[in-house]
């Protein structure tokens, strides 16, 4: 049966092997047969989808499928057991044979690429031969560095674990805002940020004798810039080794930046996929996936799904409706784990990816793009991939920055179908047509520093005393305008004087880790004397998770309880008044509860806290705070945010100052039925629309004070200073 199911599909090896000629027909013939919901063409609702599956299933029960044959172990203890597992599992990766030659690849080159497929063992087992090779000797650190957050800490957690040391003192991470490292660290895993950062305070890299930039094909922003900034380095530290690793075929360009660099190889072991289209177009392609899982479930042999989504929100409302299609399917179907990963998941839950699964189980990973390259899942068999991802997306022309879910490249789409292929042959599963990804997805992803916003890129080189940023070593260089609007962005924020040099304010803002903007808001509260507010705020803003709880069986109480925090000035007050409300409860848990309110965002905001009002220390900034009003935290606030200004324009809309772009107040904003003529938003999310997260009431002539060389008085000129009346039809929530 399961090949039956399958036979229809379209096979990516079969597309490519089509002439261009008989495209045409090829498409009509073919695609029109390639159905990938089985039997979804009988059903016109989901309700009939639904009795379809459960016939489905009941014709697969009939069938018996084999399950897993569980194997005999030897009576072992627990931790003599996982002791066993780990030592095998090391020895079973592909890296393993080349241990010895790796290390003397190391020892002769002082610069090495390496590349090998997702899996090999680079990132967990490259530090650890370093280690015993003896490169840690004479206090002497390696670095490994990370372009996400959750890889470091996991693929530390997983190190220390492997060497049986804990985690934090011999293995360690550090990424924003939090150091998991000790005097003891000989392995350091840090994100590219943390590391650019470093750069700062130790601009030689004196402690480490080893770096090594991981996951370099991901080209974000910070790896970019490392490899200029490692490659100076390497010139007058010869005792400095450079590793360059990546999972797919850039190593060659890897190798020409780095002047020739050697690449070593790690030889692929990976199974055939076979890849499968749908027919059509999805409209709603969380549906499909969840579709898709229940299918894989019912028709194939075990084997875990790995799923891609864009984000938190995605893989929450997927989960929801996994489980609840599942648990509706009761005993029919077999043991389902439903288990998700994004980069605000606790690191407990995390870890639970990583455990096996119970014999005769199917465990489906709902995971975003972290599991593309940087994660790797053992077992997975099937892979979903409905062809999405979020991206940042930066427009030199508008100066707009915001959050897209936008198609992934051919090549991410490759990387995705590999992961079904690592243990054994496996399948994927594109919820996009054929067609659509030989004509409508790029190539490649486009590298990070040619689509976002450079202004902290800049700062941070300029801080480096790096100047002549034109000439700077780019592996790929920023668009010229790109640079240019960074250069004058610093400018109006006062970080740069008119010779493009950093200013004593700008090296202040360099201080902090966090967006020049919000730097600029922190320091501009010593002027407004309200920096206990403000270190709350950008605390609470610099928190990436959702504060607020909804559940979704208590959605009235819980906008109800967010009501009783909104500040008519705006959402950033609003936040204020849930940060300064959580700590009269004395950080309670209980109160978190009671009030709909994510405690552990909340947690993460006080430790932001704790670290900034550290940081405004060091640049002797004295705690004060101002309860009487308002203003002056949202004028510092204006010192920093000034070009995200929106006034409002007719029927409750918005446009920006400055480009004149239609932007709308988000349906979870305390203003969303207020619509105050002039508006700051923190951040603009586009999903349907371009939408302004986190807003805050303010009053133009701040504009003035607080950026002069940016704002005339004349674009500022405004006739009625009152607010508009309410527009009807806009109290219901959308949300
Ligand atoms: O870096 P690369 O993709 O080459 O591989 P890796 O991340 O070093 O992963 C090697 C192995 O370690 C894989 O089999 C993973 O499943 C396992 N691993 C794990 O079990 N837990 C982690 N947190 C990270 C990796
Ligand atoms: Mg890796």
């Amino acid at each position: 049966l399961g090949k039956d199911s399958t036979e229809n599909y379209v096979e990516v090896d079969d597309l490519e092997k089509v002439p261009q000629s008989e495209q045409k027909k090829w498409e009509k013939d073919q695609m029109a047969s390639a159905v990938f919901k089985f039997g979804a063409k009988d059903a016109k609702s989901r309700d009939d989808y639904e009795l379809l599956l459960e016939d489905q299933i009941e014709f697969i029960q009939a069938l018996k499928l084999p399950g897993t044959k569980e194997k005999k172990e030897p009576q072992l203890t627990e931790v003599e057991k996982k002791i066993m597992d780990i030592e095998e599992c090391k020895k079973s990766l592909p890296i393993f044979p080349f241990r010895d030659e790796f290390i003397n690849a190391v020892r002769e080159n002082q610069v090495l690429i390496i590349e090998g497929e997702t899996g090999s063992g680079k990132t967990t087992q490259i530090p650890q031969y370093l280690h015993e090779a003896g490169f840690t000797e004479d206090s002497k650190k390696i670095g490994c560095t990370q372009p996400r957050r959750v890889a470091a800490m996991s693929v530390a957690a997983r190190v220390a674990q492997e060497m049986r040391v804990k985690l934090g003192n011999e293995v360690g991470y550090a990424i924003r805002f939090e150091d998991c490292t000790s005097e003891r660290t000989v392995i350091k895993y840090m994100t590219d940020g943390t590391l650019h950062r470093e750069f700062l305070s130790e601009p030689d890299l004196q402690s480490y004798s080893v770096m090594i930039i991981d996951e370099a094909h991901e080209r974000t922003l910070h790896t970019d810039i490392l490899f200029g900034l490692v490659k100076d380095i390497a010139r007058f530290r010869p005792d400095l080794k450079l590793l360059i690793s990546s999972a797919t075929l850039d190593a060659q360009k890897f190798s020409e930046f780095f002047d020739g660099a050697p690449i070593f190889r790690i030889p692929g072991r990976r199974f055939p996929v076979d890849i499968y289209y749908t027919k059509a177009p999805e409209a709603d392609y969380i549906d499909a996936c969840v579709v898709s899982v229940l299918q894989i479930h019912a028709t194939q042999p075990l084997g875990d799904i790995l799923v891609f989504l864009t984000g938190q929100e995605e893989i929450e409302t997927c989960q929801e409706l996994l489980t609840d299609r599942v648990r509706r399917l009761g005993s029919k179907v077999k043991e389902l784990l439903i288990l998700p990963v994004y980069a605000n998941l606790p690191s407990d839950m995390q870890a639970k990816i990583f455990e096996p699964t119970p014999p005769g189980a199917r465990k489906v990973v709902l995971a975003t793009n972290i599991a593309e390259t940087s994660l790797t899942i053992d077992n997975i068999i099937y892979v979903i991939d409905p062809g999405f991802a979020k991206q940042n997306h930066f427009n030199s022309r508008t100066g707009m920055e915001s959050l897209m879910v936008v198609p992934i490249s051919k090549a991410s789409a490759n990387q995705r179908a590999g992961r079904a292929g690592r243990v054994a042959a496996g399948k994927c599963f594109r919820l996009y047509t054929a067609w659509s990804y030989k004509h409508e997805l790029e190539d490649n992803t486009v590298p990070e520093i040619q689509r976002i916003n450079l202004g902290n890129a800049v700062l941070m080189l300029k801080a480096l005393g790096i100047n002549d940023l034109v000439h700077f070593d780019f592996l790929d260089p920023p668009p010229h305008e790109t640079l240019v609007l960074a250069l004058e962005q610093l400018y109006a924020l006062g970080a740069l004087n008119h010779h493009g040099e950093l200013t004593k304010l700008g090296r202040r803002m360099a201080e902090f880790p966090v967006d020049p903007m919000m730097a600029k808001m922190i320091l501009a509260s010593e002027k407004y004397k309200c920096s206990e507010e403000i270190v709350s705020i950008g605390a609470m803003l610099s928190v990436n998770g959702a504060i607020f709880y909804r559940p979704k069986d208590k959605i009235i109480h819980a906008d109800t309880a967010r009501k009783n925090f909104n500040h008519p000035g705006g959402d950033h007050l609003s936040l204020l008044n849930v940060y300064n409300q959580w700590k009269d409860s004395d950080y309670s848990t209980q109160w978190c509860y009671e009030n709909f309110i994510q405690y552990r965002s909340m947690k993460r905001a006080r430790d932001v806290r704790e670290q900034l009002v550290g940081l405004m220390q060091r640049v002797e900034i004295e705690m004060v705070s101002n309860v009487s009003e308002t203003v002056d935290i949202r004028k510092s606030i204006t010192a920093g945010y000034f070009y995200h200004i929106a006034r409002l324009s007719k029927g409750g809309n918005y446009k920006t100052v400055k480009h004149n772009q239609s932007v709308t107040i988000h349906p979870n904003s305390a203003l969303f039925e207020e619509l105050p003529r002039w508006l700051l938003y923190h951040e603009l999310v586009f999903t349907t629309k371009e939408f302004m997260r986190q807003v805050v009431e303010i009053e133009s002539k701040w504009l003035l004070e607080v950026a002069p060389h940016y704002y005339k008085q004349k674009e500022l000129e405004d006739p009625t200073n009152k607010k508009m009346p309410k527009t009807v039809g806009r109290s219901t929530r959308t949300e």
